[in-house]
């Protein structure tokens, strides 16, 4: 049996291989070495693609510095490859809350020139202290809750250095959101119970990106699925997508699976885990581990124990049970095995790119929330299209011509 070590190497080798953009920018950052003599600290979920990244950035000249985005999402294996290949690495798996804060804060004191946060975490912690910016000359940013965060800092105009709001570019929300989390929540439920989807009443909350995704791949499993929303628009987009839409306490009472993507807080609460029926699976595939109430949950249950890897049973007064999947938190990468290697592929070059246009650009850049830049986002769409067998046609000049005619045009 291989020991981390070499199973670490082996999971890398296997990301690398189905990561062909991130790998074409890793040989030209060895190349070019844009970020040599810069440190880079980055605080992600741990993993063979996460390491990957890390390694594309170290070839590319930076010290790297790297901590948890959350206490149950590290693979153990690729950080004893990682903490080899020379990039100092703060993650355990199911490490303690004060493990994992104190991974961040070593982020911080690293005195990193460029950051890359999933969930604004580092950036949140340093703008906390209030402290002088350091070297800081920017920050790339992962997700749809980190950029909540960072835009109301730009809004407070507290921010001390500038974004880059990865999460909305074309080539990361469309696909890492919607196929990234509709697959791997799907994987992490799997694994965590052994469960048949098909046939079940499954209540997805939240129909932003990430919920489109899980509600396709749900309902192509055979589930019969049952959105929540709060926004009117994204409740019409679920119905006409052919789903039924409902108020979490009506569709609690049916539900034998709840998934929870919304970014807010206690969307499973109390009154909900009162009309559950007996069974119901509960699982988060949002950021934070706030979604699914999991105090008032032990305030209502009578017991809980665990029953598998990453499933809690709680029983209630009247006899009922239902089960906590991955203590609530991120159930992709708590019992799954994180987003699919092809999909991190597009979201890390994109990060990759995005680091090295900070380390260029990031000390004349206003302290605000910017997009990837358009090229950076058309560059990585271009590269994909062989990669998913794909190929588009070049307009013809008369179309180029009649397009240019309508710009600027009414
Ligand atoms: N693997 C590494 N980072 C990830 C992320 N943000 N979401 C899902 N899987 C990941």
């Amino acid at each position: 049996m291989p020991g981390d070590l070499e199973r670490g190497r082996q999971k890398i080798e296997w990301a690398r291989t189905h990561m062909p953009i991130l790998e074409e920018v890793r040989r030209r950052f060895e190349h070019e070495q844009p970020f040599r003599g810069l440190t880079l600290s980055l605080v992600l979920h741990v993993e063979a693609k996460t390491a990957a990244l890390a390694l594309a950035l170290k070839a590319g000249g930076a010290d790297v510095h790297l901590a948890a985005g959350n206490p149950l999402s590290t693979d153990d294996d690729p950080v004893a490859a990682l903490r080899e290949a020379g990039v100092h690495t703060h993650a355990v798996k199911g490490e303690s809350i004060e493990e994992y804060r104190a991974g961040i804060r070593a982020m911080w004191t690293a005195d990193p020139d460029v950051i890359i946060d999933d969930g604004a975490d580092l950036v949140a912690l340093i703008h906390s202290e209030g402290r002088r910016r350091g070297r800081i000359r920017g920050s790339t940013e992962e997700t749809t809750t980190g950029v909540t965060r960072l835009r109301a800092l730009e809004r407070s105009k507290t921010m001390l250095f500038p974004a880059i709001d990865v999460n909305d570019a074309d080539m990361k929300h469309l696909f890492d959101n919607r196929y990234g989390t509709g697959q791997s929540t799907i994987d992490g439920i799997l694994t965590a119970t052994n469960l048949l989807l098909a046939g079940k009443v499954a209540v997805v909350a939240g129909y932003g990106w990430c919920g489109k995704g899980v509600a396709a791949r749900l309902h192509g499993l055979g589930a019969e699925v049952v959105v929540t929303e709060i926004d009117p628009v994204r409740a019409i987009e679920a119905r006409l997508d052919g789903f039924q839409v409902r108020p979490m306490l009506e569709a609690a009472r049916r539900a034998d699976l709840i998934v929870t993507v919304t970014g807010s807080t206690r969307v499973v609460r109390t009154e909900h885990f009162q009309v559950l029926k007996d069974g119901c699976l509960l699982a988060n595939s949002g950021h934070f581990d706030v979604e699914v109430s999991r105090a008032d949950l032990e305030g209502l249950a009578l017991a809980h124990r665990p029953v598998r890897p990453h499933v809690e049973e709680y029983r209630f007064a009247d006899g009922r049970r239902c089960y906590l999947l991955g203590e609530g938190r991120l159930i992709n990468l708590a019992a799954g095995q994180g987003h699919p290697v092809e999909i991190m592929d597009l979201s890390f070059a994109l990060q990759a790119l995005s680091a090295e246009h900070v380390a260029r650009h990031g000390l004349d850049m206003e302290p605000k929330v910017y997009p990837v830049p358009r090229e950076i986002d058309q560059a990585v769409a271009r590269g994909s299209l062989p990669n998913f067998g794909a190929a588009v046609d070049t307009p013809t000049p008369e179309q180029t011509a009649y397009a240019a005619s309508w710009q600027g045009g009414t």
